[in-house]
């Protein structure tokens, strides 16, 4: 494979991650453990393993397993929100990981602080141009972008417009960008504005390494773009984490129990408060069914807009292969036509 015009877009992002190609992919909770970690390292990407919610101990021993497998950097991804964030924190901090990544809501200065006295460099997600500028007065190395597109959990601000507000802008920090890449000529347009990288989720689920259930697999190929919506939410009483995810049995569901929620919570059959926590207990375990029991049809089959581009399983040797091809390919055209 022939590289020339992509090694001198994405030096800043190979420095900073310490790898060949500074391709991410993201975390994926039930799905990023350390053999997912290694097939992405061993391609020469960025991999990170998902702390998702699972228990301290058990972290330990997978980013243990990430340091032992190979010597290539990774990261850990910790949701803020997680239940057992603070012992992820603990496992991180104790650890030889060299890099953290902050996902789910943001973290706090301590959070990045202690990591970074640890030794550890620190990247967060940036969902809105104030959370980007929060993040870097809080003293994070780089960011991840990411545009309400992808999949999982979501913001509401589309990658195109995080785009201009924010990378236009040439923050102080190295910025990833995710959300709606699936392609290699999109890789490169990405780092034509400035990108250092790019971050990809649904592409990496449709790798022959990801073990993810085959029923989810198969559905994701044949799924189509605008089948990966946004979770509904229709009341201010009832709040709702947007997630974005394959439209099945269950998401029409969601839809109708908040609507028999607000009519009960109308005739004061339910107050506010349990009628809350039906709709947070709706999707406890929905990612576990899709991922692993292989239930698409009731479980939650978390998917980014980019679902649509991709239609087939690969092994993840050939999917970096198409990405660099098709990225250095696109900078060739781009060369040609400026002349
Ligand atoms: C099935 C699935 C699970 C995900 N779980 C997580 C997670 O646990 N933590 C996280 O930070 N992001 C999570 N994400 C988001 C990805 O890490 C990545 O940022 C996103 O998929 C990029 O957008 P794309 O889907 O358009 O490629 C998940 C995405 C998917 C598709």
């Amino acid at each position: 494979m022939k590289i020339t015009c992509l090694d001198k877009l994405w030096q800043e992002g190979r420095d900073f991650l310490g790898v060949r190609f500074p391709i991410l992919c993201g975390a994926m909770t039930w799905i990023s453990d350390s053999s997912l970690v290694k097939a992405v390292s061993d391609q020469g990407g960025f991999a990170s393993l998902a702390a998702g919610n699972m228990p301290g101990e058990m972290l330990s021993a997978e980013i243990e397993k990430c340091l032992t497998q190979s010597d290539r950097p990774f990261g850990v991804n910790l949701v803020t929100i997680a239940p057992n964030f603070p012992e992820h924190k603990e496992a991180v901090l104790q650890s030889k990981a060299p890099i953290v990544i902050f996902a789910g809501n943001f973290p706090k200065r301590q959070d990045v602080e202690e990591m970074k006295e640890a030794g550890k460099r620190v990247l967060s997600f940036a969902s809105t141009d104030s959370i980007a500028a929060q993040m870097v007065r809080f003293g994070v190395d780089a960011l991840i972008l990411e545009g309400s597109e992808a999949g999982g959990h979501i913001g509401h601000v589309s990658t195109m417009i995080l785009l201009q507000q924010v990378l236009f802008h040439k923050p102080d920090v190295p910025i990833f960008v995710g959300g709606g890449i699936a392609t290699g000529r999109m890789v490169a347009n990405m780092l034509l504005m400035g990108a250092a990288g790019v971050q990809m989720g649904t592409r990496f689920v449709m790798s022959e390494e990801c073990h993810a259930h085959p029923n989810l697999k198969a559905r994701f190929v044949r799924a189509r773009a605008r089948e990966a919506m946004s979770t509904p939410a229709y009341d201010k009483r009832l709040p709702v984490v947007a997630v974005r995810a394959l439209k099945n049995k269950s998401t029409e569901a969601f839809g109708e129990l908040q609507l028999e929620l607000m009519r009960k919570m109308n005739a004061g059959e339910v107050n506010r408060i349990e009628a809350q926590l039906e709709v947070e207990n709706f999707w406890m375990g929905g990612l576990r069914k899709a991922v692993i029991d292989g239930d698409v049809d009731h479980g939650s089959c978390m998917a980014g807009q980019c679902v649509g581009l991709v239609d087939k399983i690969q092994p993840m040797r050939e999917i970096f292969a198409e990405l660099i091809t098709d990225a250095e390919a696109e900078l060739e055209r781009v060369k040609a036509r400026l002349g």
